[in-house]
């Protein structure tokens, strides 16, 4: 062993259990110990900069939806009950991660355009050396924020503003889930893309979450540097980035008979296949999204059928098909309004099928809280290369036109059921209902 192997080997072991650390908490850095995103885009990585503008990483604390839930609910939920105390400053902890670190609870509104508003910024993720135990979850990150930036590739060009340590890390998955996987106070995982990811096909054939989100291309990521085959682009498109959404699913529908007249059953079936997601759909925030299939035949006339789906008999199987119901009353607590009613569920067409995963509250209602979310209704989601079956009973009424029925099936999502948002004020683009997928057949009357 030569010397310097050697050394590097003592001071591995000497170190290896300071490594293994703690997570970083509240108070450990201020503002200060970190690089503004505006000074790493200036003159070097501007696409970079320009790409994660665009990403909602950059918003994580100021879009409009986020401060509505964190300041409108949490916060003063927060204030009053000792069970969930913990999320005035958790939810900063991925949100804007150098605000919780400074230990600022909590933050300025993003009006007044303080630091918390560089959101998740580049510093913070490569600051990060690692995170506290196995499984990478609620904030764990260990970080070391400095001059020297920890990153997936040590280029051959040297920074002139700072060091680079490769971390095997930041080309894992794992890097992703210490965010993207979140366990309430009540002990659930009410975030867990990172972990579907995990016993999905995905992990197994060694695809990470960088490959669908920060994909590889031939591009320089400094204008200085040089121009690499594989350069991570720093997209972070997901459910605000409706070309990400669109194709997720594909469907194709198609009945059991081509000819049929007036009182007959047509059954059709519908097959909805994830082509898309290294997770779940939805994932993330589930307890906000929406995805549901809607089916209705159209006559040779122009009349318009809907056909709700058929029901097939599992468990809290009634979270998964649109009903007129409300939900949401936990909202109440926060807004101090203890008999507040809620608001509806799903408002979406009624007899739709859903897929959600439904949270409840510790009073067993359905909750877009997720930090108030002590357990789950059936996980009715459509998994990573996962084909979902769902058919439909369509008695042809007396009323329907001779000739062609044409049926459409369609996959429509929203970011955050209408009702809420509604509700609570929140910008209509988070509303927006966007089609998935679609796909149409037909089948012919006759007297
Ligand atoms: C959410 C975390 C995150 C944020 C925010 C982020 N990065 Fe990165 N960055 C990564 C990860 C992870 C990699 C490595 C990806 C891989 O290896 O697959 C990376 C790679 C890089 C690389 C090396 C790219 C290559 O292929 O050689 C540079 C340079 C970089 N980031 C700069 C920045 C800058 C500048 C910003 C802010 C504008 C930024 N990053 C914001 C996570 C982040
Ligand atoms: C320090 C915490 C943190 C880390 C690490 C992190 N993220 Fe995120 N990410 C967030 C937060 C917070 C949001 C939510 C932003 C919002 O909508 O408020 C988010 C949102 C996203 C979105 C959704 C964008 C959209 O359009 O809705 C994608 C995709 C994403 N992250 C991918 C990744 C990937 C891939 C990695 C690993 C390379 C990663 N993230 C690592 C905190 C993090
Ligand atoms: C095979 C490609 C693929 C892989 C691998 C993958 N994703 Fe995605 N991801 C997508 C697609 C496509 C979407 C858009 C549809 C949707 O919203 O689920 C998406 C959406 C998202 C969203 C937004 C979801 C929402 O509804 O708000 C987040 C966050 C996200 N991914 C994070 C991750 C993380 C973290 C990993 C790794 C643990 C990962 N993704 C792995 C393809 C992928
Ligand atoms: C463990 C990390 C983590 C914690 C803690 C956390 N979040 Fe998030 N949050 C995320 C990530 C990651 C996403 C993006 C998921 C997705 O795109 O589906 C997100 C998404 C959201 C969204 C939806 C954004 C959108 O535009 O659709 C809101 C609102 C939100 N969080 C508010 C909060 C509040 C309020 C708290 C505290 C009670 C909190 N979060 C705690 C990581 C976290």
């Amino acid at each position: 062993m030569n010397n310097k192997i050697l050394v590097s080997f003592i001071l591995f072991v000497l170190t290896f259990p300071l490594i293994a650390q703690k997570a970083t908490k509240m108070g450990d850095f201020g503002y200060d110990d970190f690089q503004k995103p505006k000074f790493c885009g200036a003159s070097c990585h501007v696409d970079f900069y320009q790409q994660w503008t665009q990403a909602m990483m950059s918003q994580a604390y100021t879009h409009h939806w986020d401060e509505i839930e964190y300041f409108k609910l949490a916060v003063p939920h927060a204030e009053k009950d000792e069970k969930v105390a913990e999320v005035k400053a958790g939810c900063n902890g991925c949100h804007t991660p150098i605000a919780f670190i400074a230990g600022d609870v909590p933050p300025p509104f993003p009006s007044e355009n303080s630091r918390a508003n560089e959101s998740v910024s580049c510093d913070v993720c490569h600051s990060i050396t690692g995170f506290e135990g196995d499984t990478p979850f609620n904030f764990n990150y260990i970080m070391s924020p400095g001059k020297t930036k920890y990153s997936s590739r040590k280029s051959g060009i040297t920074s002139p503003e700072h060091e680079i340590v490769k971390s095997e890390l930041h080309s894992s998955g794992d890097f992703c889930g210490i965010c993207h996987n979140e366990k309430s106070p009540f002990g659930t995982w009410v975030k867990s893309t990172h972990l579907e990811w995990k016993e999905g096909p995905y992990y197994k054939e060694g695809v990470q979450c960088q490959n669908c989100h920060m994909t590889k291309a031939e591009f320089k990521s400094a204008s200085m540097g040089e121009v690499q085959p594989d350069t991570k682009l720093h997209l972070f498109h997901g459910a605000h980035d409706p070309g990400k959404v669109k194709g997720t699913i594909e469907v194709r529908i198609h009945p059991d008979i081509r000819e049929a007249e007036p009182g007959e059953v047509v059954k059709l079936t519908a097959a909805l296949f994830n082509q898309k997601t290294g997770h779940k759909f939805p994932t993330g925030s589930v307890e906000d999204r929406i995805v549901w299939l809607h089916v209705e035949a159209v006559d040779s006339k122009g009349n318009v059928f809907h056909i709700p789906v058929d029901k097939k008999g599992f468990d809290g199987e009634e979270y998964t098909i649109a009903a007129d119901v409300l939900a949401y009353q936990d909202m109440g607590i926060a807004l101090d309004d203890p008999d507040f009613k809620g608001v509806q569920r799903d408002a979406v067409p009624v007899g739709d099928r859903i897929f959600r995963k439904p949270y409840f509250d510790p009073q067993g209602r359905m909750t877009i809280q997720q930090w108030n979310t002590k357990s789950f209704g059936p996980d009715y989601r459509i998994g990573p290369r996962e084909t979902k079956i769902e058919t439909f009973t369509f008695t042809l009424p007396n009323e329907i036109a001779e000739g062609k029925v044409k049926v459409v099936a369609t996959i429509n999502y929203q970011k955050l059921v209408t009702s809420v948002g509604e509700f609570l004020g929140v910008p209509e683009d988070e509303m927006e209902t966007i089609k998935v997928g679609e796909h149409s057949t037909e089948f012919t009357v006759f007297y």
